[in-house]
């Protein structure tokens, strides 16, 4: 179920299918930034459309460069290293691989801009790269606080002809933009940039070395502490490029193709848009997955996971250094719920500064579904969390698109997952959960609904045994209100007293046995009575409410036949088979006499009959959750048919789903 401030992710028993990945973004906001300095046109297809590029696309619009797009494709008119606008105010959003690179151009360039973000922008530092540009005598000012954004550039005076140092060990953004920006000034002699401290997530400059390349600018790289950008260079559009697939977001994929195994009911799971020959270092996470136990599959323009080596039952713990793979590590976080022991991440500082401080959000979030983490300045160690020890959690995702995508994982687990504001993923992929949902198996669930003596709840207990699977009797927990409300003295009509109640239902189900605490109240919750009251307070929304999480609740692998009224339209609608029991009112109401006579409830034929008609009445004239069959359903009407015609019925619609 997905609205705007969260979605709830149905539990997973397996995953498989094939999915594409959106453009890289780092690879798409350096490609639009080259081409905008490039000369020449430059015809970019796979480009990825998010917030962070949209960013990059309106800062260079707003710098005169003319783009031209469609889709995931755009024609860049190169400026061939002067820009057509020398005064503009930028809008930077969160966007790192938008504003350092422009900093470093802009400054190098020489004008009058300001650079602005959201209040979190503000608060990531960029103190390095300024020092590193004010250093070479580049006039930048900050505009609020010293060493972040927002910051005004001025006309200066660069100077390059000695080294110019700047730290690799918060951000290897820094020494990107400096790469990216260093060839607009090299005409004269080489330019040397000095790395101090030692590099960290080199697998992103390598990224940028690699387009440098593309674009005709060569660097030389001296053991990754000292860059050399050759006399003379500049950049030429090779005419065509094709951006990659996101490689960091290939990571949840790949992991959903080895945990959709862990119950057995797992396929492939087959991630295009990247390959072997991937230019992004997070294709590493593969063979890290690998290394822990997963089988996988590198093809010509993707990669996939099936399941576990033969020799393995669960994933490895144990330490891993995610220096070189610093965005696909927090996939390894929540995997590292599913391993066979305690999985230490290491080198995963640069986190405390990305979109949030992830290594604290990670911590945080991990404990609410019951993990336990120890964290550390720069690692992490998340425990594997046994089956009964899951919490359902409400997962906050801090403005941050890969704590929502990787937490969609935790949905491998016995839990319910709901995803708070899982619209931040549009900062790199859109369309994720969509994609996810795709390849996601949820645990399946047979609806059964229908009127009161329809025999549902008989065959539904029968299909669940022959499958076995669990078994939901959601009238149930309604007559089960209705029993404590009537003990407790509470007016059928007192929706907050009566939610409240359903809320902490203190029930247990065994079969068809339900327990209160320490009593058995199978026998008491089906009187007449109790019935009478169960389907009045059944029609207030509050308490529907109340019980909605419960009924989630079990849905667990291997799977659910739930009976009721709603099944199919409310509570589970996305269940693979719903059936639509019904029966005229007299075969129902000799069902359900037969039924309460043999439990030794004295009752008359006309009482049950004209009961049920009320009851019928009631339930489906009321205004939430009416009983009506879901359009989905398949209408099964029973009056002839004895339960074991029935239930073989179901069985063989299921077997023709599944
Ligand atoms: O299925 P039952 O007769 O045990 O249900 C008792 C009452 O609970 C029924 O009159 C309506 C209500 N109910 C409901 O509204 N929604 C459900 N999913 C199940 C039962």
């Amino acid at each position: 179920m997905i609205s705007s401030d969260h979605i709830d992710l149905p539990p997973l028993i397996g995953a498989g299918g094939t999915a594409r990945l959106p453009g890289s973004k780092s690879i798409s906001n350096r490609v639009l930034l080259l081409a905008a300095l490039a000369e020449g046109e430059t015809c970019i297809t796979g480009l990825l459309d998010s917030d962070d590029t949209r960013v990059m696309l309106s800062a260079l619009h707003a710098l005169g460069v003319k783009v031209v797009r469609q889709g995931t494709n755009a024609i860049v008119h190169g400026c061939g290293g002067r820009l057509p606008v020398d005064r503009a105010d930028l809008f930077m959003g969160n966007a790192g691989t938008a504003i350092r690179p422009l900093t470093a151009a802009l400054a190098l360039l020489g004008g009058t801009y300001t650079l602005r973000g959201v209040p979190r922008m503000h608060e990531r530092p960029i103190g390095d790269l300024v020092d590193a540009l004010r250093a070479i005598n580049c006039s930048i000012d900050y505009l609020e606080n010293p060493g972040y954004p927002p910051l005004a550039i001025h006309m200066g005076s660069p100077n390059v002809d000695a080294p110019i140092r700047v730290r690799g060990d918060v951000s290897s953004q820094f020494l990107t933009a400096l790469l990216l920006a260093l060839p607009l000034v090299s005409q004269q002699h080489d330019v040397v940039v000095e790395v101090v401290g030692t590099l960290i997530s080199r697998p992103y400059v390598h990224i940028t070395l690699a387009l440098l390349a593309r674009f005709g600018v060569r660097v030389e790289n001296q053991r990754w502490q000292r860059f050399i950008v050759p006399t003379g260079s500049r950049y030429a559009s090779p005419g065509r490029m094709t951006v990659e697939g996101d490689a960091s977001s290939a990571s949840y994929f790949l992991a959903a193709g080895v945990l959709g195994s862990l119950h057995g009911h797992g396929a492939a799971v087959r991630v295009e848009g990247v390959d072997a020959h991937s230019i992004q270092g997070d294709v590493e996470f593969a063979r890290v997955l690998e290394r822990l136990g997963a089988q996988v599959e590198w093809g010509d323009g993707f990669i996939s996971t099936h399941g576990l080596k033969p020799a393995h039952k669960r994933l490895a713990g144990g330490s891993i250094d995610c220096v070189a793979i610093p965005d696909a590590a927090m996939t390894l976080a929540i995997t590292a719920l599913f391993a066979d022991a305690p999985t230490l991440l290491t080198g995963i500082g640069s986190w405390r500064v990305k979109e949030t401080d992830r290594i604290a959000a990670m911590s945080a979030e991990l404990t609410k579904i019951g993990a336990r983490v120890e964290a550390g300045a720069d690692w992490l160690r998340v425990h594997p969390l046994p089956e009964g020890q899951w919490h359902s959690a409400s997962i906050g995702t801090y403005d941050d698109h890969r704590m929502a995508m990787c937490f969609s994982l935790a949905s491998f687990g016995p839990a319910d997952i709901r995803i708070l504001d899982p619209g931040c993923v549009s900062k790199t992929f859109p369309d994720y959960f969509q994609t996810f949902a795709s390849i996601a198996r949820p645990v399946p669930v047979i609806a059964i609904d229908g009127p009161t003596a329809s025999g549902k709840g008989t065959v539904a207990s029968k299909v669940a045994g022959v499958l076995g699977f669990h078994y939901l009797d959601s009238g149930a927990l309604y007559r089960t209100t209705a029993l404590l409300a009537l003990r407790q003295d509470i007016k059928l009509d007192d929706e907050p007293r009566l939610s409240e109640l359903a809320l902490r239902l203190p029930i247990r189900c065994e079969g068809s046995q339900v327990w209160v605490g320490p009593e058995n109240v199978s026998t008491a919750i089906r009187t007449e009575k109790v019935g009478r009251a169960a389907s009045s307070l059944a029609s207030l929304p509050g308490v529907r409410q109340a019980l909605l999480a419960l009924q989630h609740s079990l849905r667990r692998a291997p799977g659910l036949v739930a009976d009721g009224r709603d099944m199919g339209t409310e509570v589970f609608p996305d269940a693979r088979l719903k059936v639509f029991l019904t029966a005229d009112a007299q075969a129902r109401a000799e069902r359900r006499y037969k039924q309460l006579i043999s439990q030794g409830i004295s009752t008359t034929m006309l009482n049950v009959l004209r009961d049920l008609e009320a009851r019928d009445a009631r339930d489906s004239k009321r205004s939430v959750a009416a009983l009506k069959p879901a359009q989905d359903a398949v209408p099964f009407n029973t009056s002839t048919l004895d339960v074991d015609q029935t239930v073989g019925q179901v069985l063989e619609w299921w077997r023709q789903r599944s």
